[in-house]
Formats: C-alpha cells, structure tokens, sequence
C-alpha cells in the first residue's frame, strides 16, 4: 500500500501536468470527511441513493433469483446504505453472507460494528483492499453460492469512460454465469445541481481534497503548507467528468523528504485529485452491452438524478 502511494506520488507529481490518485483520499482522516460530505446538504448522491433503497428494496432483492447469495460490495464505505438492501435480503429469507470491501480500515471496522448492532443475524466477513485484488480473489473463489457484486454511490464515477470499461470487463471475467452486480449511477443533470455537490460553500469538500497533501506531509513527511493551495472542481457538460484539483497559490518548493524530491509549482499551477464521471443513460446502456452483462432492471429517485442498475453475466 504504502509502496503503491509512494511510486503513484512520485510518478504523479512529476509528471509535466501534475496529479494525484483520489484512491488515498480515504486515510482516517479522510474516510471521516468523506462521512461529513454525504451528510451535506448539496451531496445528493447518498441522498438519492438511499431513497431509491428505502423505496425498492425488496423489489430489488426479488431480482436474485438464488437462494444463497455472497454479497461482496466493492468500496462500501461504512455501509450505511447497503443497510436497507441487507435488512430486505434477510426479511426475505434467503442465505446469505456480507463481505464488504474497502481501502480503509476505519470504514470497515465501522461498517462491522453497525451492522453488528443493527442486524446482528447478517455474517459480515469485511475485506481490506484494493478492487483489483479483490477481483483476483472472485476469479478464484469455487464457493457455490451465487454472487452479487454491489458498487455502490457513484464510485464508478472515479473512472473515466475508457478506465470504467477496463474495469467493468475484469469485474465480468471474475464473475460466473448467473452472477449479477448492482451498480449506482450517477446521471447527468444541471450543473447546477452538480457543481456545489463538489465544492461546498462550507469548505468540507476542501478539506477533503487538501487532506490528501496532508496525508502526503505524514506518510512521506513532505512540507506542504495547505494553506498555498485551494480546492477547484470543474464539471464538463460534454463527457459529463466533475474533475477536481488542488491549486498552488504562488510559486512554491515542496520537499518530500522520504521520497527524496522536490516539487516547483508555479503559481496557479494545479494538481488534479480526482473525476467524478456522471453519466447519460444510453451512454451507460452502450458501456454495459459492450462489456458483455445482461440488464435486468434500473431504479430511480423522483428526480431521476441517480440510477442504482441491475445486470447479470
Ligand atoms: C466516493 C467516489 C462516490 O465522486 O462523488 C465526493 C467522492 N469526492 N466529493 C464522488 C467525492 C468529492 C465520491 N465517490
């Protein structure tokens, strides 16, 4: 991990228009920031998605026709969503286990303990790791219980068009026939709508951003002063891509030294963190026929500003 952080700060930051991978955004730190933003009055993902769960789901479980289900949800977070899905799947009946999976530990320990509390029948067996590990793990699993993939909350939404195709089509290759994932959208709408999502009057979705240099000052006790950069998110009407940076304030030298280098900026000089990629319906339609899986049904929110979408191989 710390490996994989070091080489992808390294490469990134030296790179003739720099970045950074929103994938270590999710340190302690930032798992707990990333809580206050769902809880924000403009990020209506999470409100959106919860809806169309409180709403449909038990018709959604009704979908999975098998009887003995293992459940992996890939970057779940601290489940508070999957909440609804799980308390439905037990209601119904059927046998079951859980296995979340994220990138960071706090979350899942999280994840556990609530759901310990709030469905204590529900075997939770939580995964630490990267999806591209745990997709190695699928391909590998001889269990026979059928599976149900859960990528929830618009995190499909970190790839591009080309990156969530890639994805998509390894995600297929590890799964069986008669396996299916569940997936949340989210869809194009105003900009309007979209934009303060990502960049909040309140500044937590700063904090968010600005805490991945932060993170950067702890793991490789670099020096950067986050008080020289500030937050930008952009949204791109066209390929429907939210893309978020962290902007130097001034010329500037930032010493990494555990990985022995230092950055010039110029001034205005940016870091892209992160894309948040909305979608058009067709536009989603065509990715998923071309990877291959079968679509069963979408669910909506009155607004039809997010689509959670079931398919099968
Ligand atoms: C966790 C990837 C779904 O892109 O909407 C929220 C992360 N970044 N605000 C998103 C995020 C800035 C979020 N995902």
């Amino acid at each position: 991990m710390n490996d994989s952080f070091a080489k992808e700060v390294r490469e990134g930051l030296s790179a003739p228009s720099k970045r950074l991978s929103s994938k270590y955004f999710y340190d302690e730190t930032g798992s707990k920031i990333f809580q206050e933003i769902m809880a924000m009055p403009e990020y209506y993902p999470t409100k959106c998605e919860t809806r169309i769960f409180q709403a449909h789901a038990e018709d959604i479980i009704a979908l999975s026709t098998s009887n003995h289900l293992n459940i992996v949800e890939l970057g779940a977070g601290d489940a508070s969503k999957t909440y609804y899905l799980l308390k439905a799947l037990t209601q119904s009946g059927k046998n079951f286990t859980y296995s979340p999976l994220d990138i960071s530990e706090e979350a899942l320990s999280q994840a556990k303990d609530s759901l310990n509390v709030r469905l204590p029948e529900v075997e939770v067996r939580p995964i630490r790791g990267e999806y591209f590990e745990v997709l190695d793990r699928l391909s590998q699993d001889t269990e026979a219980a059928t599976k149900l993939v859960l990528f929830l909350g618009s995190n499909l939404g970190n790839f591009n068009y080309a990156g969530a195709e890639a994805f998509l089509k390894q995600l297929y290759d590890a799964l069986k026939p008669g396996d299916q994932l569940f997936i949340g959208i989210d869809l194009k709408k105003s900009p309007t709508i979209i934009l303060p999502a990502y960049s909040d009057p309140a500044g937590i979705t700063a904090r968010f951003n600005l805490n991945l240099l932060m993170r950067i000052n702890k793991e490789f006790d670099a020096d950067f002063n986050t008080k020289q950069f500030k937050h930008y998110a952009s949204y791109e009407a066209e390929t429907g891509e939210v893309r978020s940076f962290l902007i130097s304030q001034k010329a500037q030298d930032v010493n990494l030294k555990k990985l022995n280098m230092t950055i010039h900026f110029d001034a205005m000089e940016s870091i892209h963190t992160e894309i948040s990629k909305k979608y058009g319906q067709e536009e989603f339609k065509q990715l998923i026929r071309s990877v291959g899986f079968t679509w069963k049904e979408a669910f909506y929110d009155s607004n039809m500003y997010f689509m959670d979408v079931l398919m099968e191989k």
